[in-house]
């Protein structure tokens, strides 16, 4: 089932792979799709703001393009709306969440915090409009890194084995079978081919499978670099390294920074071989862009090349 027929997509992985580069641009390809789309950041200083050029994203959903709304949630904010949603009625949120010392209590809770945020992802990848038609055909989260996004994933299941009945009860269940249904739901995994993150993958991928149970949709790997030299170039390049060719004194720096770039496009080849033996999952793969820092243009390309890949056959 492709990942475009899916609501609810989650990018985690270690941190500073990309998750909120590679969040933001799939989300683009989705909207690109025509499909209505949500992307999320869960209370992170917001950084998708500057890849579309819109003003600061806060807790109020904007749009950031055509068919593209984004919204940074804070645990305020969705206190309000969830808690809201789960008292039904305004004034007795008010008596009881607003109350100052009820407010101490509830941030003092552990996970409080990740059970609203997780809880207003569900609610907005089911909500539907006043015709009970859906209000958006996608939510992407850029969910947090690994450790912290494990454990916000597991809170609704957590809560499951803790409560064994009541309001709460069912609430958790309703997320937890949304969150672990493959027709609606994937957990995506993003990476460098690198070791650490590389081994921090299969960490979430094994969690995924055994305390989440949640369906993972691809795997990611980010920031490739391309082949710089040709294979005659490579020779020359080892043979002028290891000593083996007399070069100009003038070029000792230069044949040095092409066996380093060579060096690191070998290691990342040897990391890309890994992550395909090591995932069933369609891999994705995102080159390395030069560039001073992530504008529009980059995330286009990105999600251009997530569409081609995730989904060759799909809509344009
Ligand atoms: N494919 C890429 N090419 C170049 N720079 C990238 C690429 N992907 C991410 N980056 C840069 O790497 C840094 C970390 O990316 P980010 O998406 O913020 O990671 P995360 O959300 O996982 O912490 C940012 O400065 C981002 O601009
Ligand atoms: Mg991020």
């Amino acid at each position: 089932m492709s990942l475009y027929d899916r609501n609810l997509i989650l990018f985690s992985g270690k941190g500073g792979v990309g998750k909120t580069t590679i969040a933001s641009s799939y989300a683009l390809s989705c909207a690109r799709r025509g499909q209505r789309t949500l992307l999320m950041e869960l209370n992170v200083r917001d950084k998708v703001a500057s890849y579309f050029g819109s003003q600061e994203i806060g807790s109020e959903i904007v749009t950031v393009e055509d068919n593209l709304h984004a919204v940074n949630v804070t645990p305020d904010a969705a206190m309000e709306e969830y808690g809201m949603m789960i008292l039904r009625m305004k004034l007795v949120y008010r008596a009881v969440f607003e109350n100052r010392v009820v407010r101490t209590f509830l941030q003092a809770i552990p996970g409080l915090n990740d059970l609203l945020m997780i809880g207003k992802a569900w609610h907005h990848a089911t909500e539907t409009d006043a015709d009970g038609g859906p209000v958006w055909d996608t939510v992407v989260v850029d969910a947090p890194a690994t450790g912290h996004g494990i454990f916000l994933l597991q809170i609704p299941s957590v809560i499951m084995s803790s409560i064994s009945s009541g309001h709460m009860y069912r609430e958790a269940e309703k997320i937890f079978s949304f969150l672990t249904d493959p027709q609606k739901t994937a957990l995506n995994l993003v990476t460098l081919a690198e070791d650490m993150p590389v081994n921090e993958t299969k960490m979430l991928r094994d969690q995924a499978r055994q305390k989440l149970e949640m369906p993972i949709g691809c795997v990611v790997a980010n920031g490739l670099y391309p082949q710089t030299f040709d294979q005659r170039e490579r020779d020359w390049i080892d043979a002028a390294h290891e000593g083996n060719l007399s070069v100009d004194a003038g070029v000792s720096g230069m044949i040095n920074a092409a066996a380093f770039r060579q060096q690191r496009i070998d290691m990342q080849q040897h990391y890309m071989d890994e992550i395909e033996r090591s995932f069933d999952a369609p891999i994705a793969r995102v080159p390395y862009y030069f560039e001073d820092r992530i504008t529009f243009p980059v995330i286009e390309s990105i999600a251009e090349r997530l569409a081609d890949q995730l989904d060759p056959e799909g809509a344009p």
